[in-house]
């Protein structure tokens, strides 16, 4: 089933060309090809970039990882309090950089319905977004770890990972939301993507380290 509402999600990792001053430039590039194109585009930002880029754009800014415990006594912890405070509506969990074990990122989960924010559950493969899927985030996000950073994009060189893993989940929940990514990088790998059955995708290198980010974000708008 094809899906109407695409989703752009750009991490800015903890790239030095996704913080600060160049974390709000390649916002307000998000936010005017999102404007112009229609598509839903987010940025997963650093901590420190969360609350500065909330207060001064529209498009969804999501946290990296919060830590599955509540408010109260926990030191050098994100709780999902504080990011919903600092104007973050959800957050990554499970990132390939961020590995979690199971009961930290149930943790993680439950720590995220309850302050109402959405959650990208990341995945190696369609085995753990199928046991993703078990979890009901609101997307399940399949990145081959070899591929991330590398310029190969997933939708190319591994499309029967987004197949697979799109049947997985939807098998554990018809109304699963799926995102894919790893070396995502053009408008033709969003299209793959979404003609594969995925909701949208995630990508960092390919806008983050861009020369011209902008031009980078029109493209991968321009297929959909
Ligand atoms: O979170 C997205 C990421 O892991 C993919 O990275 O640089 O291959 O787009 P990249």
């Amino acid at each position: 089933m094809k899906r109407i509402v695409t989703f752009i999600l750009i991490n800015l990792k903890s790239y030095a060309e996704g913080t600060g001053q160049r974390a709000h430039q390649i916002a307000t590039m998000a936010q005017s090809v999102s404007e112009e194109s229609g598509v839903e585009i987010g940025l997963a930002a650093g901590y420190i970039d969360l609350h500065p880029l909330s207060r001064h754009f529209e498009i969804p800014i999501y946290a990296q990882h919060v830590d599955g415990v509540p408010p109260g006594a926990f030191t050098g912890h994100v709780t999902a309090s504080a990011v919903r405070q600092a104007g973050a509506v959800g957050s990554l969990l499970n990132h390939s950089e961020r590995r979690l074990t199971l009961a930290a990122l149930e943790a993680g989960l439950k720590a995220l319905t309850e302050e109402k924010l959405s959650s990208v559950i990341c995945t190696n493969n369609e085995a753990t977004s199928a046991a993703a899927a078990a979890l009901h985030p609101t997307y399940v996000a399949v990145e081959p770890p070899e591929l991330i950073g590398s310029g190969v994009s997933v939708s190319k060189a591994n499309p029967e990972i987004i197949t697979r893993s799109v049947a997985a989940v939807r098998e554990v929940n018809p109304e699963g939301k799926v995102l894919t990514g790893a070396g995502i990088q053009s408008g033709e790998c969003v299209k793959i993507a979404v003609d594969l059955g995925t909701d949208g995708v995630l990508l960092a290198s390919s806008v983050v380290k861009a020369k011209d980010p902008g031009a980078v974000l029109r493209d991968l708008v321009s297929l959909l």
